[in-house]
Parts: C-alpha cells; structure tokens; sequence
C-alpha cells in the first residue's frame, strides 16, 4: 500500500472548467500531485442535482473536465480520476452518513442557501439539499487527508468533518477526518466586475478558449469608469484587470500599477498585457488538450482504470463501516 497521504478533489460535470477553477483549485491539484496520492472526482451524481433536466449535456461534460484536468497538467500515471456514478460505495455511504446529519443543518449550509438563490429554487429537491453529505461521502470513501478547494467549499468541508467525528465517536475509530486547503490566490472576480467568475454568470475565461476568445473577454473587461482620456491618471486599486495582473503577471504587477496611476499607461495596453501573460499560461493547456481531443479512448480508459481502482478502495471502506455500525454479517 502507497505511504503517501491522500487527497480527494473534484468538480461538478457542469460544463468546461474555467480560470477560477484553475487558480481555486487546479493549480495546487498539479503542485501535490507528487506528494499526495490523489483522486480527482468527476462529480455527475453532483451534477445532477441543479442539471437533472439537462442530461444532454452530462456525458459531454465529463469528458470536458477530464481534459480540463488532464490539459493543467495532472498526469494520469500519477494521479487517479474517478466517476463519482461508478462508484457505488459513495452512494452507500451517503446514505449511512444520512442518519448522522439534521436536515436544519443542511438548511442552513450558507453555500446551499447561495445555490438555491442562484439557481431560483424555492423547493429545494432532496437530492440538492443532500449534496453536502453525498459530498462527505466523496472525500471519505478513500479516507482522504486533504481537500484542495475554493473557499465555498468550506461549510461542505466543517460538514465532513464533523460527520466523521460523530461516526467515529458512535461506532469506533473508523473513518479519517479530512483537512481543507484553500488557494492562497483570493476568489477571482468576474472581468464584467461581478464579485465572481462563474459559468453561470456568463464572464467565465475557460481553459480550453482559444487565444482569440480571450483576448476578445479581456478587452471587453470592465475599469476605472472615471478615466476617460488614455493619460488622466488611473487608479488601479478600483480596477479588476489590475486584479488579474496581479495573480496572473505578479513580476509587472508594480509597474503596471505605477504606470497606470501616471497615466502612463492606457487601459487598452494594460489589457493587452494581461490577455498576453493568460494566453502564455494557456498555451502548454491547449496543446496538452489537443492531444487528449485527439484521443478520446485513452481519456475514457483514464476514467474508467480509475474507477476500478476507488472503487476496491469505497468497497473496502463500506465494509468497514458496516462493521463498526454491527450490520455486517460476512460476505
Ligand atoms: N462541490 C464541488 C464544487 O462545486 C465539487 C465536488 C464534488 C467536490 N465532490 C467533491 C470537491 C469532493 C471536493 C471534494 O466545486
């Protein structure tokens, strides 16, 4: 058996993953992928919850966000990519976990609540509202160390933990309870200046765009309504491409700022530099991903090999938890 800690991440199969993703997320997916053993979910049980009236685009999407993660650079020798649907252990757990968790709790899960108002629920299916411990039940199969994810993540991840706690106090020393790692890159806004990049929001800069598109969203980004003339003097602090300047071109971080504040510099300029220094961070993606489009089957094998692998883990945790619950009678 590997020494190595593990970690459980993963993302819903919504749709093609974007720059948010990758800087929440993706970014210190490929940085412990030497370190950690680790599983990638692609969640379509998940994605079913705000997507069941759209199966079209389900299978589609899992495909999208394998090659989103394979094209960052996670290397399919060494970490493991599973289908949340093929793995019937997480199902199983889910439901044992459902008995330790109040359905206040999940009411009142600020990320759900944020969710529901987004997507216009006002009758939350049980399947939406319950995410959060199908979710538990993702990251605890494997007995994951570690979550890499993006802050709203979090009320998932104190759910997580304290449904471990409680099943281990109840039947024994039996599951692992998980720590969460954040980014150290804060929450990307959306260059329309909504608080967030999002797909649902329409301003999302996806991984797989190419270089024409991305030139094309970063010059339609919004900054500093009150300068008019290319050398009033700018103010950088208010402006969202600054923002990405600074996570996305750290080293021209100052000068940019300095020089837009002189009014040295023109926004059309600043613009420019930024869809330049997004396009040579894409560039290594969108070849990796060309590849992977080319072969399909390879990317389905990744998937399914995977899969066969969590999926002896999950059965070897149902077993043992059944066991500490005393409804194991052998096989
Ligand atoms: N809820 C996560 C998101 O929306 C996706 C996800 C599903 C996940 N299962 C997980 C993340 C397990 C971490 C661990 O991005």
């Amino acid at each position: 058996m590997s020494e190595k800690k593990r970690i459980l991440t993963g993302d819903r199969t919504t749709g093609k993953l974007h720059l948010g993703h990758y800087v929440g997320s993706l970014q210190n997916r490929v940085k412990l992928q030497d370190e950690y053993e680790s599983f990638i979910l692609l969640a379509d049980i998940q994605a079913l919850t705000t997507h069941f009236e759209h199966p079209e685009l389900l299978e589609h999407s899992i495909y999208e966000v394998a090659m989103d993660n394979l094209s960052v650079g996670l290397d399919p020798n060494k970490i493991t990519l599973v289908q949340q649907s093929r793995i019937p252990s997480i199902g199983e757990l889910t439901v044992f976990y459902s008995m330790l968790v109040s359905v206040n709790s999940l009411r009142h899960n600020p990320t759900i609540k944020t969710e529901a108002a987004n997507y216009g629920y006002n009758d939350m299916t049980y399947g939406f509202l319950g995410y959060p411990v199908s979710q538990s039940a993702d990251i605890t199969f494997c007995k994951a160390n570690l979550v890499p994810v993006g802050e709203d993540q979090k009320p998932h991840m104190e759910m997580t933990r304290k449904i471990v706690r409680r099943f281990n106090e109840l039947y024994g020393e039996t599951l692992v309870e998980p720590d969460m790692m954040l980014s150290d890159c804060p929450r990307l806004m959306g260059l329309d200046g909504n608080a967030k990049m999002g797909k649902s929001l329409g301003n999302a800069i996806y991984l797989s765009d190419p270089a024409e598109e991305v030139r094309k969203k970063v010059m339609s980004a919004v900054t500093d309504a009150s300068r008019i003339k290319k050398d009033d003097p700018g103010h950088p602090d208010i402006c969202v491409v600054s923002k990405y300047h600074k996570v996305f071109n750290g080293g021209e971080y100052e000068n940019i700022c300095e020089s837009c504040k002189k009014g040295a510099i023109g926004c059309v300029a600043c613009k420019k530099a930024l869809a330049a220094s997004l396009n040579d961070l894409l560039e290594p993606f969108r070849e990796k991903r060309a590849y992977y489009e080319a072969h399909r089957d390879e990317v389905r094998d990744i998937i399914l090999t995977g899969s066969e692998k969590a999926n002896k883990i999950g059965n070897e945790t149902v077993k043992e938890v059944k066991e500490a619950m005393h409804i194991y009678i052998g096989d």
